[in-house]
């Protein structure tokens, strides 16, 4: 009866050691879910969805601190044209982009392919993305406005 008596006791404890371990685990699994991506009204969420579209596609060219490689790929940050206009910018993206082009006076003549095997969403994120910094960041692309333009 005595052993049995503290086996109880000691089957409470793991329960409930148990059970505050797992409640915080149970909230960050949920938050974890429900973060990344799709809101569009949540600019954070629109920057790290946008920036893995970015890394995986576009940092090659215009490098990772978004500023290309002088007379070769543009800078992409806060220049007059990703402040500007937002359906420019979907073109290049959707259509891709090239012709003689000058940027913050730097002549530019390369190719840029297009990016139309993208969807709406992650247009609308790295463009997002690569305005984040800029005067054009509360401005932001939805998917609405890239599913016009496609
Ligand atoms: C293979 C290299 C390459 C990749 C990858 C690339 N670009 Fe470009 N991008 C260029 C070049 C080159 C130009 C300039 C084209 C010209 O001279 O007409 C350009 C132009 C642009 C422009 C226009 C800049 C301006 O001031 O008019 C934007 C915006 C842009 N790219 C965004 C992106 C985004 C977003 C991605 C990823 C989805 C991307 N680029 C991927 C090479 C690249």
């Amino acid at each position: 009866m005595r052993f049995l008596g503290l086996s109880f006791w000691i089957m409470l404890v793991i329960v409930l050691v148990g059970c505050a371990q797992n409640k915080p685990q149970d909230k960050k699994v949920v938050n974890e879910g429900s973060s990344p991506s799709s809101s569009m009204e949540n600019r954070n969420g629109s920057y790290e969805a946008g920036k893995m579209v970015y890394d995986r596609h576009c940092k090659v060219c215009h490098q990772a601190n978004r500023m290309g490689i002088s007379k070769i790929y543009p800078p992409i940050k806060n220049t007059k044209r990703v402040k500007g206009d937002k359906a420019y910018l979907i073109d290049v993206v959707l259509n891709g982009l090239s012709g003689e082009i000058k940027v913050e006076g730097v002549k530019y003549k390369g190719v840029m392919a297009p990016y139309k095997n993208l969807s709406d969403q992650q247009i609308a994120d790295v463009i997002n993305y690569i305005r984040n910094d800029s005067d054009g960041a509360k401005d932001m692309v939805s998917v609405d406005e890239v599913k016009q333009r496609r």
